[in-house]
């Protein structure tokens, strides 16, 4: 059996809109590399990370809390060592914490030999998340371990939900270069919610399961909406709102806020729309001081990927 595994974890957007600690689906062209390693020694060792300054003690890291968990819990004849390439800058609000929590886990469970589900992972993965959030939410594993769409039906115990990905959807994310903590957009956030509210956002989630199951674009494009929380986190995002009306005049089916933000996203159906989309947002955002990148991304409907072994 092989002691190394190279994995590609990539960036996901939770939320989705309606769907707050919910919802998710997976990014293709945006992730992290990690390298995880078999060793004699046991225990969890991080010997490498490049890209970002995050602490190399695997108690204070979430790719060594999730592993931690896992190796802990499995008790296995070996250790691990990881490396983290880390593309996706923390506080990005695409899943930067996720990819690490759960590419760990993920390259561990493939050296051991695959003991674990999909679920199980999750559920360890979980664990290194709750480190940057402060709440075990699953709305960015789920869909980097499943790929696609997936909706997390519980946390405790562990349940997700598979959904289809219509085959011509694209997104488009800008990422404003300021930071938001997750933690402190989950601190402005009301307690209780008017029914009213409730009744709008419940509505959406079930009408966006339906248009993913039936490729249904129109209603995809009249659930992508947010009553819930974007009115209390845009006031985070600069332009927001200046965005999000120029890239729906531009084509996009649903613009809201990836995960707690500042990265906004846009759904679209085709390519070309999704390109024309990226156009809009790097045109509000050109006339600001502030820097930006913008990308575009199929769904990517695998989630971590191989890329050696
Ligand atoms: N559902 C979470 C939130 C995702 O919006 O706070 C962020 O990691």
């Amino acid at each position: 059996m092989n002691n190394e595994i190279k994995i590609f974890s990539p960036a996901t957007v939770a939320n989705v809109a309606c769907g707050f600690d919910v919802l998710g689906f997976c990014l293709d062209t945006i992730g992290d590399e990690m390298v995880i390693r078999k060793t004699d020694e046991k225990g969890i060792k991080i010997t490498k990370i490049e890209g970002y300054d995050l602490p190399f003690e695997a108690e204070k890291n979430v790719a060594g809390v999730s592993a931690l968990a896992m190796y802990n819990d499995l008790q296995p004849d070996c250790g691990f060592e990881i490396e983290i390439y880390k593309n996706i800058k923390p506080g990005s609000g695409i899943g930067s914490s996720s990819a690490s929590a759960a590419g760990s886990v993920f390259g561990m469970n493939e050296l051991l030999g695959q003991p674990l589900d999909k679920a199980k992972l999750t559920y360890y993965a979980m664990k290194g998340e709750a480190l940057a959030s402060q709440c075990e939410h699953a709305d960015n594993l789920a869909p980097a371990i499943f790929g696609g769409f997936t909706l997390v039906k519980s946390v405790n115990p562990i349940q997700i939900l598979e959904l289809p990905t219509p085959s011509d959807l694209y997104a488009t994310l800008i990422h404003p270069q300021i930071e938001i903590k997750t933690s402190e957009a989950r601190a402005i956030l009301p307690k209780e919610v008017p029914l009213a509210n409730a009744i709008t956002q419940w509505a959406n989630v079930g009408s966006l399961v339906h248009a993913l199951h039936t490729s249904d674009y129109e209603l995809i494009k009249n659930a992508l909406n947010d009553v819930v929380i974007e009115p209390y986190r845009k006031q985070l995002i600069p332009h927001f709102d200046a965005v999000k009306n120029s890239v729906l005049e531009a084509g996009a089916l649903g613009c809201a806020i990836s995960g707690s933000g500042p990265s906004i996203f846009a759904l679209s159906k085709n390519e070309a729309t999704a390109k024309t989309v990226e156009n809009a947002m790097k045109a509000i955002y050109s006339k600001t001081a502030i820097k930006f990148e913008t990308y575009v991304s199929k769904i990517n409907t695998q989630g971590i990927k191989t890329l050696s072994k």
